[in-house]
């Protein structure tokens, strides 16, 4: 089945080949992903029992490109010392830009990039991102995510490009283009189509909770987006946190093997979700198709004795191990890892460059949705003669930027390479700003008050509303409004600033409002809001997402067909006003 979606015979015969030399201990050895700094036997992967590293929150590889280079370099050398001297898959989660390394260009998250609905902007950034990626080490990201949010409780709707099908589509064939090009090869970084399936319509949004939709819904709203990927040759999906009917995701194989790799034709990689072994169903999950575990945080040993046992007493068939490790050596040879398996240190001085944060400046400023703007009151004129900035979200990169930003669950710290809202503002106003952060000082006298407000940084189930660790809240908090209250209450004109992950209820404020913009999650390149507030250029932005009314809309909030029922958002779909 395989060979016959493969269209190079050469690699297909040299995957034949390798396999047939390879132990049952090697093979298992190619389906085990770890961390750089997990405790695993010294001599684990110059005896071939590791066939992918895994950088996430923890340890640093090095203190600047050269030495994360210089880590993963060491570590292919080891591998490549074994038996066999396959080399290793370096992964890392770079999902809007190399995010794990400060001083990258970082943009905003796919939310906004639904925002912009441009397709080449988003291919753009994907290659980006693929250059930053490889000049850090990695030949494997785990983006793009291509989840349908149903809920906005989730924690991770910012991840996904947008509640629609056809939409995240497109963004998805872009995305995909731009990480791999046309086909994986030596010039590709493996990209990776997120989290198969049903992540974002799980029941009232709870990350890794139960999604009960119809077989023929997940085939018409959540599928189309991995057909796209697979279409364009993505060269690994991972299997989802969520349970499909109460069966975990991980342990489908009606989803995994009879659908994404039989029906769609997909002949890459299914690697596993965070110790997806030991958390769902251990060899249950390699029998329904997943090919690499993340045998990470203590999963090693037993994964690799259990599988070896699951092989030894027929549990787990050596055909199923040997399409595995097939896929996994086919992506190998694509990639052209046997030929050049170390980083490319001509890329270093391209991280965090010039042209790059141009791009993603424009990926601000095209994200940028004005749901209000009375009164014409935007374009702002730079000669106004005060202007107040108000809020921590306006001088803090780490704020603007949301979860998996230099660090797994974000930062609340200003960042190297980053620019503000506050920063852009000073840049272009000529007359007076005055920051006054938590609106406490007594400026009466200004011209117009800018007040940024919005969400803590967040990362997966850190985010969900409602669920096991209820941290947020649908609305804006107290403090956020008072800002708002403060100044209007001294009869001055506001514009009011959003930044967040998600559509929020902002109903009264922005009645309160004289304009108001949704922001999303801009990145390193905060200056490109400003840049469009005085009119620079113009709002080009639509909403990704409707926009609710209410909160009591979103106790059960299912889907986008919700409004289709008796619920009318504050703001549908594509909504978006121009100068
Ligand atoms: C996480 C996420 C997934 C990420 C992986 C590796 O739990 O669910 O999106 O790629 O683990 O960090």
């Amino acid at each position: 089945m395989n060979k016959k979606h493969s269209t190079d015979k050469i690699l297909e015969q040299k995957v034949d080949a390798l396999l047939a030399m390879m132990t049952l201990d090697e093979k298992i050895g190619q389906m085990t992903q770890v961390r750089h700094f997990e405790e695993i036997p010294g001599d684990a992967i110059s005896n071939g029992a590791i066939g992918s590293i895994i950088h996430t929150e923890g340890p640093l590889p090095g203190s600047n490109a050269a030495s994360w280079q210089a880590t993963f370099t060491w570590l292919q050398k080891k591998a490549l010392s074994s038996r066999l001297g396959i080399p290793l898959l370096f992964g890392v989660d770079a999902v809007h830009g190399q995010n794990t390394y400060e001083g990258a260009t970082i943009f905003p998250h796919n939310i906004g990039l639904g925002a912009t609905r441009n397709t080449k902007l988003v291919e753009k950034a994907a290659a980006i991102t693929a250059q930053e990626s490889k000049a850090t080490g990695f030949n494997w990201v785990f983006s793009p995510c291509v989840a349908i949010p149903y809920n906005e409780k989730w924690g991770r709707v910012y991840e996904a490009f947008s509640e629609s099908t056809e939409l995240t589509e497109r963004m998805t064939r872009a995305s995909v283009l731009g990480h791999q090009g046309k086909r994986l090869d030596q010039n590709s970084i493996m990209a990776t189509a997120k989290h198969f399936i049903g992540d974002g319509a799980t029941d009232n949004g709870v990350e890794g909770g139960d999604c009960s939709l119809s077989q023929q819904e997940v085939r018409e709203r959540l599928l189309p987006p991995y057909q796209a990927a697979v279409d364009n040759g993505v060269g690994a999906v991972m299997a989802s946190f969520n349970s499909m009917a109460g069966l975990p995701m991980h342990a489908n194989k009606y989803w995994i093997t009879e659908v994404l790799k039989e029906s769609m034709g997909f002949n890459g990689i299914v690697v596993s979700d965070w110790k997806g072994y030991s958390r769902f169903g251990e060899n249950d999950i390699i029998n329904a198709g997943i090919d690499m575990v993340m045998a990470v945080d203590g999963d090693f040993v037993m994964y690799q004795e259990g599988l070896k046992a699951g092989v030894e007493n027929g549990q787990v068939s050596h055909a199923r191990i040997d399409d595995a490790v097939r896929r996994i050596l086919r992506q190998k040879y694509s990639l052209g890892l046997f030929e050049n398996p170390f980083p490319n240190s001509s890329l270093i001085p391209k991280i965090g460059s010039v042209e790059h944060r141009e791009v993603a400046r424009q990926a601000v400023r095209e994200s940028l949705v004005l749901l209000k703007n009375n009164e014409r009151i935007l374009p702002l004129d730079k000669n106004v003669g005060k202007i107040v900035v108000v809020g921590e979200h306006a001088d803090n990169a780490g704020l603007q930027s949301g979860g998996w930003s230099i660090h797994w669950q974000g930062s609340s710290e200003n960042y190297s390479g980053s620019t503000t809202i506050l920063s852009g503002i000073k840049r272009l106003a000529k007359g007076e700003v005055i920051y006054d952060i938590d609106a406490s000082s007594d400026h009466k006298d200004v011209d117009i008050a800018i007040i940024v407000i919005g969400e803590t940084p967040y990362a997966e189930l850190f985010g969900d509303i409602g669920g096991e660790i209820d941290a947020y809240q649908l609305t804006l908090t107290e403090n956020h409004k008072n800002y708002i209250n403060t100044y209007i209450n001294k009869g001055v004109k506001v514009v009011t600033v959003l930044i967040s992950g998600r559509p929020l209820v902002t109903t009264e404020i922005i009645h309160q409002s004289d304009a108001f913009i949704a922001a999303w999650l801009p990145g390193s390149e905060g200056d490109g809001i400003a840049e469009v507030l005085f009119g620079d250029y113009g709002f080009k932005g639509k909403l990704p997402h409707s926009w609710p009314k209410s909160v009591e809309d979103y106790q059960d909030k299912y889907g986008p067909n919700y409004w289709d029922s008796a619920y009318a958002p504050l703001f549908p779909f594509g909504y978006g006003l121009e100068y």
